[in-house]
């Protein structure tokens, strides 16, 4: 016989342990939500992020780093990419398939910066070759206008946005270039690093090993920001990546000092 205190606790204990697996199970179940909604980044911190998903039993798009915030490898390295669009001139780069990540995907005010902004109408479209003025929007991305840090003073907004089509960059030769094709615009400028990066000595690239394989490009602003290139610690085009905590020892060995430990092999 069980005495009315007895069948209390044990609904109590009941209870607790069903509340304990409906806590874990919403645990768990966040958790699951939260590792789905990890975004990381892939070489410029702000402005590269990728989320991480699963693509595949046990396999995710990225591997991203919990000390970093860094993409430390691609389960997926097409994940997400588009072909990259022709390229100006024939050679044996252009004969693998290369694809990219689209930038306007990353770019908050781009839906808005060819309509509700930037019509063609408002402002009033000024002169390619306009003298730079000081400018009352933007200061988030271009703090000092007068003074931009991309070319240290010497280039304008104007010498890469189209002064009417503001979602298109402009070429030398007034062509409209895609969002998605900056290296068309950077190269008139920089033209031995757009031949470099089209070589594959500057940028990088992941995919397939072989020359025909197919492979996705890494275009100039996935590295650069194009607003500030004076940004990070060496001022010279590119911010620092903070490093990778170094990898634990091997099983039995203390300490990393082990070509001087003179133990004799
Ligand atoms: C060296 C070329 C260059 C110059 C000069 C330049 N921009 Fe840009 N701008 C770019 C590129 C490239 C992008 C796209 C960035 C990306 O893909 O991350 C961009 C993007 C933008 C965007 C959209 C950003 C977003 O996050 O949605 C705005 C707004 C902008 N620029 C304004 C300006 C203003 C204002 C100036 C002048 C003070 C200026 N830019 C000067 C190349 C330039
Ligand atoms: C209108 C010409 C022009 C365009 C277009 C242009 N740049 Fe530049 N860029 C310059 C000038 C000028 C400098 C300063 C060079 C110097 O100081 O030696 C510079 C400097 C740089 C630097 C820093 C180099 C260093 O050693 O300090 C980087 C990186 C860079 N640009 C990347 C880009 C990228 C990426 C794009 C396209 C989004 C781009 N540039 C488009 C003119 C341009
Ligand atoms: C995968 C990343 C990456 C991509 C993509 C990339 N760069 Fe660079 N770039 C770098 C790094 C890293 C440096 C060296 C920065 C340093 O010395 O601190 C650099 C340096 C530069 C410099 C200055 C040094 C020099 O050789 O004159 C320029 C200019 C430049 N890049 C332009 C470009 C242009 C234009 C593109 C696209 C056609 C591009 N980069 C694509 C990472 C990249």
């Amino acid at each position: 016989m069980q005495t009315n205190k007895q069948v209390l606790t044990n609904m109590i204990v009941k209870e607790s342990k069903i509340v304990a697996i409906f806590c874990l199970l919403i645990l768990s179940l966040s958790s699951a939500a939260f590792a789905e909604d990890k975004v990381c980044f892939e070489a410029r911190e702000g402005a590269s992020s990728v989320t991480q998903k699963d693509i595949g039993e046990e396999l995710k798009n990225v591997r991203c780093s919990d000390t970093t915030d860094g993409v430390l490898w691609w389960g997926d390295p097409f994940d997400g990419t588009q072909p990259m669009g022709d390229m100006p001139i024939e050679a044996d780069y252009t004969h693998g398939e290369a694809v990219v990540k689209p930038r306007t995907t990353q770019l908050g005010l781009y839906p808005v910066c060819g309509l509700a902004c930037h019509n063609g109408k408002f402002p009033p479209p000024v002169a390619a070759d306009a003298p730079p003025r000081k400018l009352t929007m933007h200061t988030d991305l271009v703090p000092d206008a007068l003074n931009l840090q991309h070319g240290k003073g010497g280039i304008w907004c104007l010498d890469c946005h189209d002064a009417k089509t503001r979602n298109k960059f402009v070429d030398n030769a007034g062509n409209l270039v895609d969002f998605n094709e900056p290296q068309k615009m950077c190269g008139k400028c920089h033209g031995q690093v757009y031949r470099a990066w089209r070589d594959g000595i500057h940028g990088k690239r992941i995919g397939e090993w072989a020359s025909t394989g197919k492979k996705r490009w890494f275009v100039c602003t996935e590295c650069h920001n194009p607003h500030d290139v004076q940004q990070g610690e060496r001022k010279s085009g590119f911010a620092q990546l903070v490093p990778e905590p170094a990898p634990l020892l091997p099983k039995g060995m203390d300490n990393a000092d082990h070509e001087r430990h003179g133990s004799g092999h």
